[in-house]
């Protein structure tokens, strides 16, 4: 793959796609320390056949963005989040976290030397960050190995669901996205590898993304796609699941902040998939997904629309623009949530 050129890209109409920019951080852990990282050019990451990452999938990664201010100015959204739930991530895998200041600054110098790639205010696009960490020892038998690769990628993105704002479609799977007492509160690539096949058949059925339940009952909802699931009922409480196995989602932690601000009086509960006619509006939301609002869930061939198929609901929306405002830097949000 060549390297991406600035002046090539369109940045008003960025899908969410890698791009191999010039510069990524990387840092290395030999011999029970992290050594100094740094960035470097070179997009490929060497690894043994052995290691350990290939075989058993001891990995974590995380996923943050870079706004353009109006004013040219470069933010960050709550990237202190991110480092520690990847610190937690790794705790769960057995790995050394990535030392958390050490984390914050080495995202601001990977998307400082990328910066001409930040796509501008008015596209409305970001730039995705993307922190990993891999085990790389060269090991047969199933245990965690003594080494260790920190990176962080960054490329220019738009929506994650092509549309944006316009909702979509999404449908109840038969799989389970993670067990309680599993890794579904650490942010494990495995988890992501076990959600594509049910994920393709969505899609392959004409849906946006799958609604995964509760592993147990299969009846509560846990997550949609990639991102965490939120219904505003029609007396305008802002409800989100509460489970053991659901990722903890920085932007929906955000939200239950926001939401309380707007006087949603937000709760984390769970949720029937039978329980939907108490929403007027749902949607999904995530540092990708930011928030998507949601047209329709359709569980065992019943179709529940929820505002509208084509059309964003008034209270989503107001979510939307404040938590971007904020975001990008138009609007003052809670201390510390920009950098
Ligand atoms: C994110 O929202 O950053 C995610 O990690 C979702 C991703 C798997 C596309």
């Amino acid at each position: 793959m060549s390297k991406a050129k600035a002046a090539d890209i369109d940045f008003n109409s960025l899908d969410f796609s890698y791009k191999d920019l010039p510069y990524r951080y990387q840092a290395e852990y030999h011999n029970g320390q992290w050594e100094p990282g740094e960035l470097t050019t070179d997009s490929n990451v060497q690894l043994s056949e052995a290691a350990v990452v290939l075989h058993y999938g001891q990995e974590v990664f995380e996923g943050l963005k870079a706004y353009r201010r109006k004013d040219g100015g470069v933010n960050l959204f709550r990237p202190d989040r991110n480092a520690k739930r990847m610190r937690q991530s790794a705790e769960r895998l057995l790995m050394p976290g990535y030392p958390e200041a050490d984390f914050i600054e080495a995202v601001k110098e990977v998307v400082k030397a990328n910066s001409d790639f930040i796509p501008p205010y008015e596209s409305g696009g970001s730039l995705y960050i993307r922190p990993f960490l891999i085990g790389t020892s060269p090991i047969v038998g199933v245990k965690p190995g003594n080494d260790f690769i920190f990176r962080i990628y960054v490329t220019p993105v738009g929506a994650y669901y092509p549309g944006g704002l316009r909702p979509t479609a999404f449908v109840t799977s038969e799989f389970d996205r993670a067990a309680h007492g599993g890794t579904g509160q650490a942010k494990v690539g495995g988890n992501y590898a076990a959600s594509m096949l049910p994920g393709e058949e969505a899609h392959r059925a004409g849906f946006s993304d799958v609604v995964y339940l509760d592993p147990r009952e299969h009846h509560y909802i846990e997550e949609l796609g990639s991102a965490n699931f939120f219904g505003i009922t029609k007396d305008g409480q802002f409800k989100t699941p509460k489970s053991p196995s659901i990722l903890p989602s920085i932007t929906k932690f955000s939200l239950l902040e926001l939401a309380e601000e707007m006087g949603m009086h937000p709760v984390e509960t769970p949720i029937g998939i039978d329980e939907l006619d108490q929403f007027e509006e749902a949607g999904a939301m995530g540092t990708a997904a930011v928030i998507s609002p949601v047209g329709s869930i359709t569980h065992q061939a019943k179709k529940h629309v929820f505002y509208s198929e084509t059309e964003v609901g008034p209270k989503t929306k107001a979510l939307y623009d404040r938590l971007t405002a904020i975001q990008y830097g138009d609007e003052k949000g809670p201390a510390g949530w920009v950098v």
